[in-house]
């Protein structure tokens, strides 16, 4: 049997729109999950950066929500350097912040949010750790991550990427649950509260010894760079060294 050319086109668009319809009605119908499993990864990746759980480890739903149950989110607008009170802080979308050019720096950041999720943990009813969302380039991308500082806003406790594009086995070693080991202990900052913290090539010895340095990834020098220079950005006087100090000084340290 032979078919018309206007019924093969006819059948053919009348394929392709039924498909659009079905893709389109999944992403939709999808969307609200995947915001779920998103916000489920970045809950993951906080606790991890303060080793509430074990880096790598991957806890359920259940588990997560128990443990953010000590972990409130708070909003830090990064141009007044103050927290949005409850009501501004409960509109804030972070995958939708603005965004601001970034001043020079080292780290590869060109446009910086105006706002920031960060959170604190709660133990016994006070503040124990800051975690401190960081981005930055490595080799070959962006590279999105928590800090973790303790109440002392100067020892770290913890540090986790969960979004980052370097090669396994050299720069995506920054996954490797061995050196995130390396980094509760050492100092953010030196006694003048300018940021010392430094991944330096080659091993650093224990925090004891070697406060300020961490050792640098085998054969990712660059990637190791990366993570120096957005560590430099973040806790530097553009990113939180602002509100950390303020933090400081309001006896909540
Ligand atoms: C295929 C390939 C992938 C690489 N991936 C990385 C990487 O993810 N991070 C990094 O810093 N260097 C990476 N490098 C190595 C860099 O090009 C560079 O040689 C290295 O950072 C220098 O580090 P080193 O002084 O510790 O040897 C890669 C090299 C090749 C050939």
């Amino acid at each position: 049997m032979q078919y018309s050319m206007k019924y093969i086109f006819g059948f053919a668009a009348a394929v392709c729109f039924v498909c659009s319809i079905l893709i389109s009605a999944a992403n939709v119908g999808l969307r609200e999950r995947q915001r779920a499993n998103e916000l489920l990864d970045r809950q993951q990746s906080v606790l991890q950066a303060a080793w509430l759980v074990e880096p790598g480890e991957r806890v359920g739903r259940e588990r997560v929500q128990e443990l953010f149950d000590n972990v409130t989110p708070r909003v830090l607008d990064l141009t007044s350097n103050a927290l949005l009170d409850d009501e501004a802080a409960a509109a804030f979308d972070p995958d939708r912040a603005p965004e601001k050019p970034a001043p020079e720096n080292r780290a590869g950041i060109r446009f910086m949010p105006e706002q920031v999720e960060i959170y604190e943990v709660i133990e016994d009813g006070e503040i124990v750790m800051l975690v401190l969302p960081i981005v930055g380039q490595g080799l070959w991308g962006a590279m999105r991550g928590y800090l973790a500082l303790d109440v002392d806003t100067r020892t770290i406790r913890g540090l986790t990427y969960y979004e980052q594009a370097e090669t396994p086995g050299l720069g995506g070693e920054v996954d490797n649950p061995r050196w995130k080991r390396l980094w509760p202990g050492r100092l953010a900052y030196d006694d003048d509260w300018n940021v010392a913290i430094e991944v330096i090539k080659g091993p650093a010895g224990p925090p004891e010894e070697n406060p300020h340095e961490v050792d640098g990834l085998s054969g990712a020098t660059l990637t190791s760079r990366g993570v120096t220079e957005m560590l430099r950005f973040w806790l530097g006087e553009n990113g939180y060294e602002p509100f950390l100090k303020s933090f400081r000084e309001s006896g909540r340290a």
